[in-house]
């Protein structure tokens, strides 16, 4: 059986009318304090109606842990009012909604961050500075910090959270070798890397129940020597695809460099090589920005739904043309 973009699907237990789903895209809008603003309500409410899914973006779960000092954040209970009013914006469409729940580690935004944290004293750059290695202490009090903003997240109506869990943050410090160099049971071999990322993934489940749908947005690879590869974070996940309805597959943001080919289509070998060797959904995103490059993708399984991301920032009306047009928006992406 092959599938096209227009064809539904479930996450889990989530019904979505087609595979075709908005991207995380941080809008670098939000307060001093993390709040978003009309701008948030009126962008994603915007773009809602086609998409089978709207990923939120970022949100940070941390005040200590914000990726930009313009992004929002789920980290106290006065976030929830505001993000509900995003969720019903979407709903409106009759589209879900997610959250994608983050924490940046060593890549926290150094103007509002107090105490940057990460697996490991390691640098990402000389504007990051040197992040302090967490306590195992410190690793608890951030998954507590993952399973509260698990709870405001449903609290604010929303129908599924995806764990931030690529391009650098917290979550793939600690699974990269690169980025994580302790000596305890959170670092060393794959399982250990995996634990801090297996903890938060329960701490959220422990809240949510297994009926909610959580997705996990990875990069699967960090394009250098002796890194993350998509064989090692195969064997990382593959005890957790249980706990997890689809696995979003992104790549690099580890390290200052970017991958020497950004083509068309780029990422879409990682997620065909991730689907291989798991059952649950797999998004593929990157430079796919035509229908029938999308409905190849599906009916060649090398993925379960597509993620659009940039296109939908300059044109609102992205998602729409790509579900009901052959091709005649090639040019715009
Ligand atoms: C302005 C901008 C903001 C982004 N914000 C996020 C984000 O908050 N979280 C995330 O995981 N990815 C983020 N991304 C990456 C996108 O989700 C997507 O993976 C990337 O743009 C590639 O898809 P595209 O070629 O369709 O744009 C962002 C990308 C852009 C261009």
């Amino acid at each position: 059986m092959t599938w096209t973009l227009d064809d539904p699907i479930h996450l889990g237990s989530l019904h979505l009318k087609n595979r075709l789903i908005m991207a995380p895209l941080q809008q670098y809008k939000g307060t001093f304090d993390a709040f978003p603003i009309d701008h948030h309500i009126e962008h994603y409410g915007r773009r809602a109606k086609h998409v089978g899914l709207v990923i939120l973006e970022s949100t940070a779960i941390s005040s200590n842990g914000r990726l930009w000092s313009n992004d929002i954040g789920i980290f106290t209970d006065q976030h929830v009012a505001p993000l509900r009013k995003i969720a019903d914006a979407i709903h409106a469409h009759q589209t879900p909604a997610f959250i994608q729940l983050s924490h940046g580690g060593r890549k926290s935004s150094p103007e509002v961050t107090n105490f940057m944290v990460a697996p490991s004293a390691i640098a990402f750059d000389d504007h990051y500075g040197t992040p302090e290695p967490l306590s195992l202490a410190g690793i608890q009090t951030v998954i507590e910090e993952y399973r509260l903003a698990a709870k405001r997240t449903v609290e604010a109506g929303f129908d599924g959270i995806e764990i931030h869990a690529a391009h650098g943050f917290l979550i793939h410090q600690f699974l990269s070798p690169l980025s994580n160099i302790r000596l305890d049971d959170y670092g060393g071999n794959s399982e250990n890397r995996a634990r801090f990322l297996k903890e938060v993934l329960l701490a959220i489940r422990g809240e949510v129940g297994r009926q909610y749908p959580v997705t996990l947005r990875i990069s699967a690879t960090d394009y250098f020597k002796g890194g993350l590869t998509t064989e090692e974070l195969v064997r990382m996940l593959q005890p957790l695809e249980c706990e997890l309805d689809a696995i979003h597959v992104s790549t690099g943001g580890l390290l200052p460099i970017q991958p020497s080919d950004v083509h068309t289509g780029y990422q879409v070998p990682y997620a065909a090589a991730i689907k291989q060797h798991f059952h649950i959904p797999v998004i593929a995103v990157g430079k796919i920005y035509t229908r029938s490059l999308a409905n190849r993708i599906l009916e060649d399984q090398l993925a379960d739904c597509i993620a659009i991301g940039s296109p939908l920032l300059t044109d609102p009306d992205y998602a729409e043309c790509l579900l009901t047009h052959e091709d005649q928006v090639s040019s715009r992406g």
